[in-house]
C-alpha cells in the first residue's frame, strides 16, 4: 500500500494558500505516493478540484485526517485536527509551537511526528525547503507595493511640464531575505532607498542592489546567521543614527526581527511625529509585535500626518504564487525524509534533527519542551 499524504483546506481566517498545488501534488504521485486533498482545499489560491488530476477529492475532513501517513498543512493544526490524526502519523507545516504550547503537548501524546517549517535550519543544502525565505520574500515583494499604493507621494523621479518630481527616499528597516526583495522593488519603481541591519554583512547586500547603506555602527550578530537583540546602549546608538533617516523617509519598510522573541521597536511615536507629511510606514513586522511604537497588528490608521499599516499573513495576498513556492519547499523536504516510498528520515541528518518538533512521544525541540512543561 503506497503511504497517503494529505492536505486538508487551510481554515483560519484569512489563509488563502494551500500547502500542495497541482503540479507539485502530481509528482508526488508519479513516485508512487497516493495524494488525497479536501475538497475545495485549493479554491482561495484560485485552484479548481479538478486540476488535481492525479489526486483523490474528499468532502470527508475528518475521514481525510484519519488516513493520512503524512499530513501538510500550512498553517498549524487545531486540537480537533490533531485528535483526528492516526497515531503515529507525521505532519508537516508551519507549527508556531511557542505560540500553542497546548497542541504541540498534543502531538506529543498523540505520538505524532511532526516538523516545523520554520525549523529548517538555514544551510545551503537546505535552500529548496527554506519556506520562510519563500515565503519572506513575497512579503518583502509585497511590503514594497503596499508602500508605493500608500504613501502620498510618486516613487520614481519624473519630469513634467509641470515641473520636475524628485524620487522618493524609502528607508527599509532590516535587511534579511523580506527587507532585500523590499529594496529590489522599490529600486525598480524608482525609488531612492536607503536600507539597515545591525549585522555588518547586509552592508554589501544593500549596495550590490544599488541601495546606500546606512551605518548605525552596532553589530549584534547571533547565532545561524540571525541578529540578536541589542543591549539598551545599543538601542540608544542605533535610534540616535536613525531618527535622522526616518524623518526625512516618504516610505519606510520595516522588517526587523530576532527569532523566537519580540520584534525590536524601533521607531518611536516621538519619531514618527517629526515626519513628513503624506509619509507611510509599512509595519511587515507586526506579527511579531512591530519595529513602530504605534503599529496594531492588521490595521491601517494615519497618525498625525503619516499613515502606519501593519499588514498580517501577507504572502497569503500573493497565494498563487506563496502556494506554488511552499508546496516545492515541502516537495524537497518530503524527498529528503520520504525514501523507497516509505517514510524514512535519517535521525542523523542535521536538517531533520532541526525541523523536527515531536516524534516518539517527545518534544524534540528543546527550547519548545521547556516552554510545554513550564505550561503544564
Ligand atoms: P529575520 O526575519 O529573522 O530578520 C530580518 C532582519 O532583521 C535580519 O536581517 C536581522 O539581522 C534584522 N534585525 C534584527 N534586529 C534588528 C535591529 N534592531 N535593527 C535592524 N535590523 C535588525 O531574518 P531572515 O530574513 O529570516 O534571515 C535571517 C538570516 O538567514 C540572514 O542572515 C539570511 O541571510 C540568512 N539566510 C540564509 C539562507 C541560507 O544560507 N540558506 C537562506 C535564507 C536566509
Amino acid at each position: 500500500m503506497p503511504i497517503c499524504v494529505a492536505v486538508p483546506d487551510e481554515t483560519v481566517p484569512g489563509e488563502r494558500r494551500v500547502a500542495l498545488v497541482p503540479a507539485v501534488a502530481e509528482q508526488l504521485t508519479r513516485q508512487g505516493l497516493e495524494v488525497r486533498i479536501e475538497s475545495g482545499a485549493g479554491a482561495a489560491a484560485f485552484y479548481r478540484d479538478s486540476e488535481y488530476t492525479t489526486a483523490q477529492l474528499t468532502g470527508d475532513r475528518a475521514g481525510l485526517f484519519g488516513a493520512a501517513d503524512i499530513l501538510l498543512t500550512v498553517q498549524p493544526l487545531d486540537r480537533t485536527a490533531i485528535g483526528q490524526l492516526k497515531e503515529g502519523a507525521c505532519v508537516i507545516g508551519f507549527l508556531h509551537p511557542h505560540e500553542h504550547p497546548e497542541c504541540t503537548a498534543l502531538l506529543r501524546d498523540r505520538n505524532i511526528t511532526s516538523f516545523a517549517m520554520e525549523l529548517i535550519p538555514r544551510l545551503s543544502r537546505a535552500q529548496g525547503m527554506d519556506a520562510l525565505s519563500s515565503q519572506a520574500s513575497i512579503t518583502g515583494y509585497k511590503g514594497a507595493l503596499m508602500a508605493a499604493t500608500r504613501t502620498a507621494r510618486f516613487f520614481p523621479m519624473l519630469t513634467t511640464a509641470a515641473g520636475t518630481i524628485r524620487p522618493a527616499k524609502v528607508l527599509i528597516i532590516g535587511v534579511g531575505v523580506a527587507g532585500l526583495q523590499a529594496i529590489a522593488t522599490t529600486r525598480r519603481l524608482g525609488a531612492m532607498v536607503e536600507a539597515y541591519d545591525v549585522r555588518p554583512e547586509t552592508r554589501e547586500q544593500v549596495e550590490s542592489l544599488g541601495a546606500k547603506f546606512v551605518d548605525v555602527h552596532v553589530k549584534a550578530e547571533g547565532s545561524g546567521g540571525y541578529a540578536r537583540e541589542l543591549t539598551e546602549e545599543e538601542k540608544q546608538q542605533e535610534v540616535a543614527v536613525l531618527a535622522e533617516h526616518v524623518i526625512q523617509a516618504d516610505a519606510i519598510i520595516a522588517t526587523a526581527a530576532v527569532p523566537g522573541k519580540k520584534a525590536p521597536c524601533i521607531i518611536s511615536a516621538a519619531m514618527v511625529d517629526e515626519m513628513k507629511h503624506g509619509a507611510v510606514i509599512i509595519d511587515l513586522a507586526a506579527e511579531s509585535g512591530g519595529n513602530c511604537e504605534l503599529t496594531v497588528p492588521g490595521e491601517a490608521f494615519g497618525h498625525e500626518r503619516v499613515m502606519i499599516y501593519g499588514p498580517l499573513n501577507v504572502p497569503a495576498m500573493l497565494p498563487v504564487h506563496a502556494s506554488e513556492m511552499y508546496a516545492k519547499n515541502l516537495y524537497n523536504f518530503l524527498s529528503l525524509i520520504v525514501r523507497d516510498g516509505e517514510l524514512d528520515p535519517d535521525w542523523d541528518d542535521e536538517i531533520v534533527t532541526a525541523s523536527v518538533l515531536t516524534h516518539a512521544g517527545e518534544i524534540r525541540h528543546e527550547p519548545t519542551r521547556k516552554l510545554v512543561e513550564a505550561a503544564s
